[in-house]
């Protein structure tokens, strides 16, 4: 007789009920993974230690690696730091929140060293996803949320990129492709100015046009301490992969290389390599074209950073780490 197989796929349309039950998992101590408009993200109640746990277990992730609080109000948010750093703090909400913006300051004492990693400070940010507002809403709480990947590959920006990493067995709600594709920016925010602890699609500029506030960057090693994650490696796939800066180098890199390889490159310079496999790269594309990559079995991912590319910071410096080429440390989860 024909046996018949039922696989238990959970990715549930966002739809009004599934999202209630998401909710309720998440009140119960259990963990869901939600869309938001740059990378989907793995969430649990962030007062409910139990839960944080089994996020760190799913991932993989080291204990040392902070997590972001995501809120669904200005107010919820204020209720994570402390009082001498609302002002600040509602600047920037109300002209980045809902948004690609996390911010760290100094945390409440309430809130649990597991997920600051015993820091002082807490990273928070309010999603731009109408499927993540609802959850958080529902829920109740905050929910403390790291990217939904297993720690040091690529982040997910489907659904299906979640249940490649972390099995079949987690509640995900589909919100479709992410906008983004890339993380949000990470900074610092003190009195006296900010530090980028990683770039994303809102700029120092911006950041320094809205508080009148020095804005620098984290990228001397001191600095770099205050943000635990960025030691580690990030978005990696497991194809191994090489950046060069000019097609010729494209080209020499070809020769040596009998396989398979993606050369991943801007859609405007794919005419110059007739016949090869190509890739998209744009934020919004990378990490599926780095799982594709991994899907096609290529010998290696060969990557164009033209000029033009040279002036996204964002996705330069996911594209160096995951090439391996800004890592002080590897996590080897
Ligand atoms: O776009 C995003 O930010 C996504 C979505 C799901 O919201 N989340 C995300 O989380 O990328 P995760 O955990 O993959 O990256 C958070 C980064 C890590 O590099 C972590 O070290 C840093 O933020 N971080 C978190 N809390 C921090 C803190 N208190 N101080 C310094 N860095 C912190
Ligand atoms: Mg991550």
């Amino acid at each position: 007789m024909a046996s018949v197989h039922y696989t238990c796929l959970m990715i549930m349309a966002p739809t009004q009920e599934n999202v209630v039950s998401a909710g309720a998992i998440l009140r119960s101590g259990g963990i869901v993974g939600m869309p938001t408009e740059t990378v989907y993200g793995l969430a649990a109640r962030y007062d409910d230690d139990g839960a944080v746990r089994k996020i760190f277990e799913a991932k993989g992730r080291p204990a040392d690696n902070p997590l972001i609080v995501h809120v669904a109000s200005v107010e919820q948010a204020k209720t994570m730091v402390k009082a001498e750093l609302h002002m600040l703090m509602e600047l920037l909400a109300a002209h980045l929140w809902p948004g690609p913006f996390t911010m760290v300051l100094d945390k409440a004492d309430h809130v649990s060293d597991l997920v600051s990693a015993g820091l002082p400070t807490v990273a928070v940010r309010m999603p731009n996803h109408p499927v993540a507002l609802r959850l958080i809403e529902e829920c109740g709480s905050p929910v403390a949320a790291p990217s939904a990947n297993t720690s040091g590959t690529p982040s997910p920006t489907t659904a299906e990129h979640v249940i490649e990493d972390l099995g079949k067995d987690v509640f995900i709600l589909d919100g479709g492709s992410c906008l983004i594709g890339i993380e949000s920016t990470v900074a610092l925010v003190t009195a006296d100015g900010l530090t980028i602890l990683r770039p994303g699609v809102v700029t120092a500029e911006t950041l320094a046009q809205i508080t009148g506030l020095p804005v620098s960057s984290n990228a001397n090693a001191d600095q770099r301490i205050a943000s635990p994650g960025t030691r580690y490696r990030h978005y990696a796939p497991r194809t191994p992969m090489k950046l060069v800066e000019t097609a010729g180098e494209v080209r020499s890199a070809l020769a040596m290389v009998e396989q398979k390889v993606m050369v991943l490159a801007r859609t405007d310079v794919w005419p110059e390599f007739p016949g090869l496999l190509m890739g998209s790269l744009t934020e919004h594309d990378l990490y599926a074209e780095l799982r594709r990559a991994d899907d096609l079995h290529v010998a290696c991912i060969v990557v164009l950073c033209d000029g033009v590319l040279k002036g996204q910071l964002a996705l330069m410096n996911r594209l160096r780490k995951a090439a391996g080429e800004d890592n002080d440390e590897e996590a080897g989860t």
